[in-house]
């Protein structure tokens, strides 16, 4: 699963946040600091207003002090000094001194003050005291304590003439205090809203990143198809309508999915359990899909042919190149065939095109063609055998009717020896043709069996003794067959017709005195009958074919003795209908012995 989890400082939730409360920590510090300057001045101005208009009105009051005091008194400087002192005295706060023009100080609001009398030589008073002519207001550092002062210098004028100066001083340290414990509940404010921020810019950046989080977790489940999850985000908000839109979409994906899952399912099933073998390819003829029958019939792997060139897998390189296979029509017949078994596969390829017509592969069927060539291998042959079955004693009759028409007719020995001849041939086309109607009733689906439950052993001894009587070489019968009646359930007059081929094949290839067993014995639940004769024998390799239709050993011989080839397959389909089987076995020169086998009855009973 590649689902990237985002670093919690790359997140957009942190950016939010942060860009959120960057944002408001601006607005209050612009806010702030014009807010605190603002107050400062205001307050400043106002303590500048109040100090000057209090100076200017003690001014006035001193002024008028020292009038009086010059009226009364003839301008004595210590009554002077007196009543500016009660004029003073109750400033409050303020640090006022009253300086005359020759900068002596005569009275001042500090009452253990020892100045009183002494000279100012303080620059500003200096100053102040011989330019002013209004009150001056001036914010300076405290001597005292480095804090700020205001000091508000005021000339003080009796009638027209200047007095001197009022020194007015009040520290600003309260109004500076003040100013910082507001700047301090400013800065708490800021605080609090900076946190409330940083939270409602959490809860609001939650709000998107949470259902964005919750669809990255649903794209990545769905790109490794889960498609269960859902985004949880009811709201009708653009988020809410998104999340909705991403639940359709994955809706939708799922409904496809399984659609596609189910025709895969249903392709790769089909495939599975087809009889043919199906290979794709894609454009360059590499192999990408094989399914199993293809397996089984070209004796791969599917592991060790994906990949590898179609062209290679049916070995046809020689044959044909890829580009052939997209413009081939016919299907091509590829012989697999190895020593020990025959394969032939017919093989048809059809092209698969993408939507704009290009060619994207290549599909190719294989069928198993062995056992249908086989069969047709086998009809042509049973036809050019029973052509040639059929010729030879038509040619035979037709020379001999000719011989007879050219004149032979008139000789009397030559007539009946001619006309002896033709009927034999006759009678073995007839034989032939017989024999061939009753292979084709044998080969029907359901050929006509009377079965009756038989003494096999009486059976079989029925037919030994038709045989012990007509017999004209000198064979001699030796009979090894179980006292009393073995029972097994047949077809008589058919498998009458079985051993008597095996018997007169026995008698045909024996020599003159020589001797033929009989013998049966039970095995299982089967009976088996062997039939023993001592006559040319047959070659090892032709054991089994001579149930094959028209086969011979020694075909011109076999012709002599009246064979067609057809009596042991005769047989063999007789028997296989009983349930049972027929073999031979064989020494060349010796003998040969044939088996075969019949089903007991049920309950076989057996008296001994
Ligand atoms: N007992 C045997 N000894 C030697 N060869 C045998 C014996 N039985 C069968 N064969 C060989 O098997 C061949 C096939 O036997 P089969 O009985 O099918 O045909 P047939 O005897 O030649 O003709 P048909 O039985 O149709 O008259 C024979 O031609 C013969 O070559
Ligand atoms: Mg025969």
């Amino acid at each position: 699963m590649c689902i990237v989890i985002v670093g919690f400082f790359k997140s957009i939730q942190f950016k939010f946040v942060l860009i959120y409360t960057l944002l408001i920590l601006l607005a209050m510090q612009l806010i702030g600091v014009d807010f605190s300057s603002s107050l400062e001045k205001n307050y400043i101005n106002s303590k500048q207003e109040s100090m000057v208009k209090e100076a200017k009105t003690l001014s006035y009051f001193v002024s008028e002090a020292i009038k009086k005091a010059e009226e009364t008194d003839k301008g004595d400087m210590n009554v002077i000094s007196k009543m500016v002192q009660d004029q003073i005295s109750d400033v409050g706060d303020n640090n006022v001194k009253v300086i005359s023009k020759d900068r002596i100080i005569v009275a001042s609001s500090n009452d253990n003050s020892d100045e009183l009398g002494k000279q100012d030589n303080d620059k500003l008073v200096v100053k102040d005291l011989y330019t002013s002519e209004d009150a001056i207001p001036r914010i300076l550092r405290s001597k005292s304590d480095n804090g700020r002062v205001m000091i508000v210098t005021t000339p003080i004028t009796v009638g027209k003439e200047k007095f001197g100066l009022l020194y007015m001083e009040d520290s600003l340290n309260g109004i500076y205090k003040e100013l910082r414990t507001t700047n301090n509940y400013l800065t708490s404010a800021i605080a609090i809203a900076l946190i409330v921020t940083a939270l409602l810019g959490y809860f609001l950046a939650r709000t998107i990143t949470r259902p964005l989080g919750q669809m990255r977790r649903q794209a990545g489940a769905v790109s490794q198809g889960d498609f269960s999850l859902r985004v949880d985000h009811n709201d009708d908000d653009e988020i809410g309508q998104l999340a909705n839109s991403f639940n359709n979409m994955t809706d939708r994906l799922q409904e496809a999915n399984a659609l596609t899952e189910a025709e895969r399912r249903r392709l790769r099933s089909v495939l599975t359990y087809m009889t043919d073998g199906v290979i794709a390819t894609d454009r360059d003829g590499c192999i990408i899909l094989v399914n199993d029958r293809s397996e089984e019939l070209l004796h791969v792997y599917r592991e060790n042919i994906l990949g590898k060139s179609i062209i290679d897998l049916l070995k046809i390189e020689n044959e044909v190149h890829v580009d052939d296979l997209y413009d081939m029509e016919n299907s091509m017949t590829l012989d697999f065939s190895t020593e020990h078994q025959k394969l032939l596969i017919r093989a048809h390829f059809s092209v698969i095109l993408k939507e704009n017509g290009a060619i994207d592969g290549l599909i190719a069927v294989l069928h198993d063609v062995t056992e249908q060539e086989q069969i047709d291998e086998e009809r042509r042959e049973f036809v050019a055998n029973v052509s040639h079955e059929l010729r030879t004693p038509l040619t035979t009759m037709k020379s001999y009717f000719e011989a007879l028409s050219d004149g032979a007719v008139e000789d009397e020995s030559l007539r009946s020896k001619f006309l002896r001849v033709t009927q034999n041939e006759t009678e073995r086309m007839i034989r032939l043709v017989n024999d061939l109607l009753r292979l084709s009733k044998l080969d029907a689906e359901d050929p006509n069996f009377n079965k009756q439950t038989t003494n096999y052993v009486a059976f079989l001894k029925g037919i030994i003794d038709r045989f012990e009587m007509s017999k004209e070489q000198h064979i001699h019968f030796v009979l090894k067959l179980p006292k009393g009646s073995i029972y097994t359930y047949l077809d008589r007059d058919k498998m009458t017709q079985v051993i008597d081929n095996v018997i007169s094949n026995a008698i045909k290839y024996s020599p003159n005195g020589g001797s033929i067993t009989f013998r049966v014995v039970k095995k299982g639940n089967h009976l088996v009958t062997e039939i023993k004769d001592q006559g040319v024998g047959i070659p090892k390799e032709n054991l089994t074919k001579i149930f094959d239709r028209f086969f011979r050993v020694d075909k011109a011989r076999s012709r002599n003795l009246g064979g067609t080839g057809l009596g042991l397959a005769i047989a063999k389909e007789i028997i296989a209908a009983h349930g049972g089987e027929i073999w031979a076995d064989s020494e060349w020169n010796k003998g040969t012995t044939v088996f075969f086998t019949l089903p007991l009855s049920r309950g076989g009973s057996y008296d001994a």
